[in-house]
Formats: C-alpha cells, sequence, structure tokens
C-alpha cells in the first residue's frame, strides 16, 4: 500500500525474522504497508535469504544483526518503531545440554531486554509471542474443563519433567506481563499451539518437524494426547489482529482444532495413504494431555482460521514441492 503525501509510514519491529512464524508476519505486515526493522542473528546467514525476496520488502525491511542477551542491538532494532512484535525465543527440536544457557536465558533475559528497550522507545505496543506451553503444563488438570486464559503452567512441573521449552515460555511471559504492569508497557500475549503450515524459510523448524517425521514414517508409536493445530498464516492474522485492535489486552490463547493424535493420524491416512504411519496409540493418564484450549477470547476480538485438512494440504503439499520429504 503506497503512502500518501504526509503520511507517516508505519514502523514495527519483528524479532527473530527469518524464524517460522516470524518470516510469515513480516510477509504479511509488509504486504500491509509496514516498514519493518527485522532482527536476525545473522544477516549474511542463507538461511535468512528469503527475507531478502518477500514482496514489498525492498526498501521497507531493514534488518538488524541482533543476539537477544545484547541489550544495545535490540535497542538499536527497537528505536523509531511505534510497535514490536517479540516473536524470536530458541524452540529447540532436540534434547538441549545446558537448559539454562540454551534455552532460559535467551527466553526470558532476551524478552526482558525486548520489553526494556521497547519502554524507551516509547512504543505503542508490544506483541509478544508466547504459547499454549505456557498454558498447558499442569498436572492433573480436571477433564470435564477447558483451558483459558487464566490457566498457567506450573513451573516446578516443567521442571520436574525437565521440559526446559515450556519452562522458558511460561517464566517468559509471566516476567513480561510483570514487567509491563510495573513500567505501564502496553503488552499483549498470544499462545499459539503446534503450529503447521507452508514455510517461506528453507530450514525446517520444530514444529514443522512434528509432521514431517510422521510422514517420513519415524514415529513408530505415538500418545493418545490431545494436541492442537494452527497454521502459521492464522498465527501471523492473530498477532495482527492483537497488534491493530485497541482494545485487545492480556493473553490470547491461539490454539483451534483440537483433536486426539490417533484421529489426527487418521485424517492423514485417508488424505495421503501412501505414508508409513505410527501403529500405536498408546492412551496417557494425565488428565491435562486430554483436556481442550478455548481460542474464544482471540476469535471474539475478530480472529478467524483455517479448517485443520486446509493446514494440512497445504503443508503436505509444501513440503512435496520443496523436496523436504526426501531429504534425511
Ligand atoms: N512453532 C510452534 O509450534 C510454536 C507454538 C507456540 C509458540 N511458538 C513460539 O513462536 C516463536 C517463533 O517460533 P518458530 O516456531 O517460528 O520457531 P523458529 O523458526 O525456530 O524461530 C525461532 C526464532 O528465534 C530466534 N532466536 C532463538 N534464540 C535467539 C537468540 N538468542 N537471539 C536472537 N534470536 C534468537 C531464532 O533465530 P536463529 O534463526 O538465529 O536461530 C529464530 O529466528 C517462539 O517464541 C516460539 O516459542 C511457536
Amino acid at each position: 500500500m503506497e503512502k500518501g503525501a504526509g503520511e507517516k509510514k508505519r514502523v514495527v519491529c519483528v524479532t527473530g525474522a527469518g524464524g517460522f512464524i516470524a518470516s510469515c508476519l513480516t510477509k504479511l505486515l509488509l504486504s500491509k504497508g509496514y516498514t519493518v526493522h527485522g532482527t536476525v542473528r545473522d544477516p549474511g546467514d542463507e538461511k535468512n535469504a528469503h527475507l531478502r525476496n518477500l514482496d514489498g520488502g525492498s526498501g521497507n525491511l531493514q534488518l538488524f544483526k541482533v543476539d537477544l542477551l545484547d541489550y544495545d542491538a535490540i535497542a538499536s532494532a527497537i528505536a523509531g518503531c511505534e510497535g514490536v512484535f517479540h516473536v524470536a525465543s530458541p524452540v529447540p527440536s532436540t534434547k538441549v545440554p545446558n537448559p539454562e544457557v540454551d534455552v532460559i536465558a535467551p527466553a526470558v533475559t532476551g524478552t526482558l531486554n525486548v520489553l526494556k528497550a521497547s519502554s524507551e522507545a516509547k512504543v505503542k505496543r508490544v506483541v509478544m509471542v508466547s504459547s499454549a506451553a505456557a498454558v498447558r503444563m499442569t498436572p492433573n488438570f480436571p477433564i470435564d474443563k477447558v483451558m483459558d486464559e487464566d490457566c498457567w503452567s506450573d513451573n516446578e512441573y516443567c521442571k520436574k519433567t525437565e521440559n526446559w521449552y515450556c519452562l522458558s515460555k511460561t517464566m517468559a511471559e509471566r516476567e513480561a506481563i510483570t514487567y509491563a504492569e510495573k513500567h505501564g508497557l502496553d503488552l499483549v500475549t498470544v499462545c499459539p499451539s503446534l503450529v503447521l503450515g507452508p514455510l517461506l524459510q528453507s530450514t525446517v523448524n520444530a514444529s514443522s518437524l512434528f509432521l514431517v517425521n510422521i510422514l517420513k514414517g519415524k514415529r513408530e508409536s505415538m500418545d493418545n494426547r490431545v494436541k492442537h493445530f494452527v497454521d502459521v498464516r492464522d498465527v501471523a492474522d492473530a498477532l495482527l489482529l492483537v497488534y491493530e485492535k485497541p482494545e485487545a489486552s492480556g493473553r490470547y490463547i491461539c490454539a483451534p482444532n483440537p483433536i486426539n493424535i490417533q484421529e489426527f493420524i487418521d485424517i492423514l491416512k485417508s488424505m495421503y495413504p501412501n505414508y508409513d504411519y505410527p501403529k500405536k496409540f498408546p492412551e496417557i493418564d494425565d488428565t491435562s494431555d486430554k483436556v481442550h484450549m478455548s481460542s474464544e477470547k482471540l476469535k471474539k476480538l475478530g480472529w478467524k482460521c483455517r479448517p485443520l485438512k486446509e493446514a494440512i494440504v497445504d503443508s503436505v503439499e509444501y513440503y512435496k514441492e520443496a523436496g523436504i520429504l526426501n531429504k534425511d
């Protein structure tokens, strides 16, 4: 969208712009006429090359070399922005050797750095991508109840089960809310569930690997827990919606399409029969893995999302076209 004479460009910062969700969000923001300050750890890395080819990127996307632990670098990317989308956070796909250094510090200290720089730059609103991981990890949640924005993962339970990613997201979101309240910063958090959908980046991120590994026949057995799947384009829409709607506030769960794993595999099989799918689906004891989350608050704000089958088709067709299912 061209800006008329005298109309100011809307400048926003997206942290971790080269990642799965942030790339999709950056694409959406550029298509809506925003100018984007995208932070990446290494602007010269091939894995960020796709950003330079985004429609509307020429002149409207500026990349900043930023590690979340480097306050000055973050502050220079946020300076001059009216808003910030804090998306970057480590999402490991394998066990990490040092959880404190590899996951917790970048998530928690990194978030506080982003918020401090946002306060100093007097931005209008910060939208932070938290996670269903900060909502769900609580033992023995009543099976007849639905999880909503009042639900928080239990730090001690995350530690006991060594679920460092869940701990990092829970700590980061809680500390962000505390910081924002103390400093009068307008912060909205969004908690997506497992994100699928076509990729813009050349590397395969952890949540896409969930489906890729199923299709590659790498999962013989899967616990029959409830998963909620959301398309990356719908997550990007949610992030922009909560940014642009003045009345948006607090937390928003972004977790549609609850389904048992066994039923999910049955749908996949019916659509794509020629893959070697998991055959065993042991039932689990913990009711927390069976309950549903509600995205009603986000829907009431005006959010709409794709049906699960569309997200599946667009993901699988993208993996096939990109040759992802043939690579080791
Ligand atoms: N995908 C999901 O299912 C899902 C669900 C709920 C919430 N989320 C949240 O969504 C956000 C994006 O995740 P994603 O799925 O898009 O994964 P992703 O593609 O792995 O993106 C993570 C991004 O964080 C950046 N990052 C990690 N550590 C950093 C550090 N120390 N300094 C600067 N940047 C750092 C990564 O940069 P590099 O490329 O340099 O490593 C990358 O751009 C995360 O906050 C994640 O917790 C994801």
